[in-house]
């Protein structure tokens, strides 16, 4: 994948960043999606690419803009660039946390996955158990989602030369991790609770300085395929499983599934199989404060800075990137 496409795709993480950063503790969690949407849906389309939502705002009766199948880019209303042109698969999370982002807490983000056309798998809007670890502990080939949190633990531990006591598992902060959050704490490891966010928790186990070191729980299924996509292009881990019966629909999209996924949807589910290609990169910017990203910082002259980072699994790179835009008075401060 073209690197200068990717830089295109970051902008367009960072026009729906600071579109969802004007609402920031604003109480409204609903503007504050549907700006960044929208945002998100007409940078997309001043890109001259052909992409497809595969993981977006829902299905396209139940959403507007970034349904599931919509075509984004802008060679899709010209002829001659379709003809020969290269498809991509999207994945987005236009606003990550949007509690987060209408009560002003760290790690609201914007999030975007890109690769080859039939590379990110169609995950069904359900829940899906998940285990995220950087580098060193992928390394071990050891992790696994189905060994117990301790095991895991402990694995993570030796790969990062620390102590137990001192690893850091993030969790959302849900009564259906009451047994795992107290498995933790039986471990002797630490626990970072959070309220939303959990491409933000994956993602950030491998980011050094996150001070956390493995993230364990359930989550949306969506959200796994938008994680594993960052985690496959800097060589971490992630491994899922779906779990129907947390969904209060989970007996229709199970049969929904059944029906139409090229998976076995009851069986662990590595990175590689969630992203299929090595051709990918991740994109986020940060909405509000956080660990890895900050917000937007919107300046009394009108320049607007964004921090963001790009997981670029085609050249194996990672970049932080701070990017300032001149406001309407024509003047830059950052
Ligand atoms: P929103 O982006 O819709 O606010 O969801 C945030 C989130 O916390 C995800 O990061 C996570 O995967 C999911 O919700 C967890 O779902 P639930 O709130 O149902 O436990």
């Amino acid at each position: 994948m073209q690197t200068a496409l990717i830089m295109q795709v970051l902008d367009v993480a960072e026009r729906a960043a600071i579109a969802a950063a004007a609402y920031n503790g604003r109480g409204d969690k609903y503007t504050a999606d549907q700006v960044a949407t929208e945002a998100m849906r007409a940078a997309f389309n001043a890109i001259p690419f052909a992409g497809r939502i595969v993981i977006g705002e829902g299905e396209r009766d139940e959403a507007p803009m970034l349904f599931i199948g919509e075509q984004v880019g802008a060679a899709w209303a010209d002829p001659e660039h379709i003809a020969q042109a290269e498809f991509f698969d999207i994945a987005v999370d236009p606003l990550e946390g949007t509690n987060l982002c209408a009560a002003n807490k760290p790690n609201a983000l914007t999030n975007i996955a890109i690769a080859p056309e039939g590379a990110l798998l169609h995950a069904p809007d359900t829940y899906m158990w998940k285990i995220a670890a950087g580098a060193a502990a992928a390394a071990t080939n050891l992790l696994h989602i189905d060994k117990p949190a301790a095991e895991n633990i402990r694995i993570v531990a030796e790969a990062l030369g620390k102590p137990v006591e001192e690893v850091n598992v993030c969790i959302l902060l849900r009564d259906r991790h009451e047994a795992l959050i107290a498995d933790v704490y039986a471990s002797g490891a630490r626990v970072r609770l959070i309220d939303d966010g959990d491409v933000f928790g994956a993602i950030a186990a491998a980011v050094p300085g996150t001070g956390i070191d493995l993230y364990l729980g359930a989550g949306g299924a969506p959200e796994g395929v938008l994680a594993a996509t960052g985690l496959l292009a800097i060589g971490g881990f992630f491994m899922g499983k779906l779990d129907f019966t947390l969904d209060k629909d989970g007996v229709q999209k199970r049969a929904r599934a059944e029906a139409t996924a090229n998976i076995d949807i009851d069986a662990p589910l590595p990175m590689e199989s969630l992203v299929q290609s090595n051709d990918v990169a991740f994109i986020a910017t940060g909405v509000t404060n956080g660990e890895m990203l900050a917000g937007v910082q919107f300046d009394a002259s009108g320049s607007v800075t964004t921090s963001s980072v790009v997981m670029n699994a085609a050249d194996s790179s990672v970049r932080f990137i701070h990017n300032t835009r001149r406001g309407a008075s024509g003047v830059i401060r950052f």
